[in-house]
């Protein structure tokens, strides 16, 4: 039987119109509009197209964006100096700064000095402490978005095997500590992993977060399992053109796995539906 296609536009789609009518309420009722700042240092062509998408869709949901550009040149100091005044600012709920940072600013050290209720990106130490002990805190966007389909696809998560590839702490960390919280039996499986394909075989649930274009095959699936792939790589397609693919080599996994994620369509638009719920949720709790 053909993999079901886990179409995670459609998805995204639902989350921000049920964001969006909460946006309206928040206003009718309370006269207060979320607002998302986001800071993009430097011209990375990938974040400028995400930072683009971020404040379309922000201002789409209803809501307020406050975007700040700096130079890739940008003085650390001043760069906390501009966080500062964002974590100051009533009007703004939640702080985005995007990674990666260029390389003579200490990202930790921002991500650090963002107030921990405005970190709607959940990379603060105060909230990956608080979601690794099951308390309430931000919680990553794509991780999150992650969560949101297997849940809708599988229903209970409880005691299946998941196997996340990749141990970054934007998404494989996270994910891991969310499949955790949902009963899975989790491994975390990364580039000096010993017979990694004999891993990812054990896993009911695989996600793929590791940016190597279609590094996952068919053959390490096991047949039925449910398969998230998060990466968006950008490879030559061959006419002169590029096109965007997974971490998986999506025709072999999809003739194996009960259920997959496309690339693009698949986790991509959850990550800004997840920032935007993110920040209505933060606009909610300081607002009482
Ligand atoms: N760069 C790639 N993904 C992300 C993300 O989720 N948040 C931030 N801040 N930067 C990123």
């Amino acid at each position: 039987m053909p993999a079901t296609i886990i179409d995670g536009k459609a998805f995204a789609a639902r989350v921000r119109g049920e964001v969006a009518g909460h946006v309206s309420r928040l206003k009718a009722d309370h006269g207060i509009t979320p607002g998302l700042a986001v800071v993009l240092v430097g011209e990375d062509p990938a974040s400028q197209v995400y930072v683009r998408s971020k404040g379309k869709q922000t201002v789409e949901a209803g809501m307020n964006s406050y975007e700040h550009r700096l130079e890739a040149d940008t003085r650390q100091e001043d760069l906390l100096a501009l966080v500062g005044q964002l974590n100051a600012d009533p009007a703004v709920h939640g702080i985005l700064v995007q990674l990666p940072l260029p390389a003579h600013i200490d990202s930790d050290l921002v991500i650090n000095a963002i107030d921990p209720a405005k970190d709607v990106d959940g990379f603060h130490v105060s909230n990956v402490g608080l979601l690794g002990t099951g308390q309430k805190s931000m919680v990553p966007c794509t991780p999150l978005g992650c969560l949101m389909l297997l849940r809708d696809h599988l229903g209970s998560l409880s005691g299946l095997d998941a196997v996340v590839v990749g141990r970054s702490n934007i998404v494989g960390k996270p994910m891991a500590q969310l499949l955790l919280g949902d009963s899975c039996t989790v491994t975390i499986a990364h580039s000096r992993t010993r017979d990694l394909a004999a891993v990812v075989r054990r896993a009911d649930i695989v996600v793929a977060a590791v940016g190597r274009p279609g590094m996952v095959t068919g053959d390490w699936i096991k047949p039925g399992a449910t398969v998230i792939d998060v990466g968006i790589n950008r490879v030559d397609a061959g006419d002169g053109k590029t096109r965007l693919v997974g971490d998986c080599d999506y025709d072999s996994c999809a003739a194996v796995a009960g259920a997959i994620t496309p690339v693009p369509g698949g986790v991509g638009p959850m990550t800004i539906a997840c920032l935007l719920a993110n920040t209505t949720t933060a606009c909610c709790r300081a607002n009482g």
